[in-house]
């Protein structure tokens, strides 16, 4: 139990952040934010001990990140700004949880659970969010919060559309404030970048990104980009297959973002998608994949299902080359096209499968190394995915 070791420790430790404010709204969370009151480091690598779980620490931050199981935990020494006299300690301890929260976003961000032990559980709720929670509201906790940073006006809009809740009037208008100040400007393009990513990796970004549309934000993000309900259609198709394949790992979680990404692309002219990824840290193969997607159209994605109905698996290899999962996905939902599932479905069978025999191998039995040996298996490739070859001696059998 975590209050007893903070209990032994000498030390108060509160659960604060993301992860208290979807408790209360009921909806998971993996993340948990720790606050020391006292040696955040040390509390760290006693909780780590205790979990054996591996443990990151960032010295010159007071903070340290926990690795345990599928869970992260991060904690951090709560900001001591000022020392009283040992006989206020109690307060002392309290207002740097309290300043610990109040550099915070949102009022809803800025709650916190008690751990130790007497009062385990016991709801810290320095500025009302428990309320704004119930009330579905988004606050900031101080005027100038847009201002010091304006990505929390993307993340308000994050917020606001993941749990369907709207930004309290003030707020409003602070966002509104630092937009028309163009203070979203002063935020680097790699920050921006980041923003992005965190709206595209939503469970559905697309009210998120209306969002961003109605508040003429797009030239931060995508200055080239024009919405329009053809764009809004296709993005909600990817949500939508997203949810037809939840359950199953047809999909990769990291990269959800992608597909969502590369559609957005498709709607910019070159120019733009030129400017785009200048601006961005772009890997290679991401740029590839923008590349790839402009220059096909929907008969690609006929002929793949085509071939998943009549032809053969080897035919459905030979046009899955050169595609990423990613692409493919965002060209299947910009055209809305029939029995994608299917396809996933073929494609982890595809792309696992591999011959037996390997180069080195071919090299043993004397065959001459060249880009033959590539056809060669490729070949063979082929004949196991359409069960001409089954077997390493039907492997060697073949080659003969
Ligand atoms: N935070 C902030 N200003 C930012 C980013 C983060 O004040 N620009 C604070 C928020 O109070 C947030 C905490 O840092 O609760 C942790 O940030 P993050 O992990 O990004 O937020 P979560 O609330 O956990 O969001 P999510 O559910 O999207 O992971």
């Amino acid at each position: 139990n975590i209050g007893q070791l903070a209990d032994e420790a000498n030390v108060k430790v509160y659960v604060v952040g993301g992860f208290v404010r979807d408790l209360l709204l009921g909806v998971n969370n993996l993340d948990i934010d720790l606050v020391v009151e006292g040696d955040g480091i040390a509390f760290a690598t006693r909780l780590a001990r205790f979990l054996r779980a591996r443990l990151r620490v960032h010295e010159k931050f007071g903070t340290a990140m926990i690795l345990w199981e599928d869970q992260k935990i991060d904690v951090a020494t709560a900001r001591r700004e000022f020392y009283q006299h040992p006989a206020a300690l109690p307060q002392v301890e309290a207002s740097n949880l309290r300043q610990d929260l109040y550099r915070r976003d949102f009022t809803i961000n800025a709650l916190a659970l008690q751990l130790n032990l007497p009062s385990f559980g016991y709801l810290v709720d320095f500025f009302s969010g428990r309320k704004d929670l119930d009330q579905g509201l988004i606050r900031v906790l101080y005027n100038l919060s847009f201002v010091e940073d304006p990505t929390r006006i993307i993340r308000a809009i994050r917020f606001e559309q993941r749990y369907d809740f709207t930004m309290e009037v003030e707020t409003l208008e602070f966002a509104h404030e630092a937009i028309s100040r163009k203070m979203i400007g002063e935020v680097s393009h790699e920050r921006m970048f980041d923003e992005l990513l965190l709206i595209l990796q939503e469970k559905n970004p697309v009210p998120a990104l209306r969002r961003v549309t109605e508040m003429n934000l797009w030239d931060y993000f995508l200055p080239d980009l024009e919405w329009s309900e053809r764009l809004e259609r296709e993005l909600t198709t990817l949500t939508e297959l997203y949810q037809e394949v939840k359950d199953r790992e047809l999909v990769p979680l990291e990269t959800r973002w992608m597909p969502y990404f590369l559609i957005l692309t498709k709607h910019m002219k070159p120019e733009g998608v030129k400017l785009a990824i200048d601006r961005y840290p772009l890997k290679m193969w991401i740029r590839e994949a923008i590349v790839e997607l402009a220059s096909t159209n929907e008969q690609t994605g006929l002929l793949m299902e085509q071939s998943l109905q009549y032809g053969k698996l080897s035919d459905l290899d030979k046009l899955f080359q050169g595609w990423s999962i990613e692409a493919f996905l965002a060209l299947r939902a910009s055209y809305a096209l029939p029995k994608t599932v299917e396809l996933l479905e073929a494609w982890h069978i595809i792309k696992k499968c591999k011959t037996i025999i390997t180069g080195k191998e071919l090299k043993e039995m004397g065959i001459k190394p060249g880009p033959h040996y590539k056809t060669l298996l490729n070949q063979m490739r082929w004949d196991r995915l359409d069960g001409i070859v089954q077997s390493y001696e039907e492997e060697l059998e073949h080659l003969r």
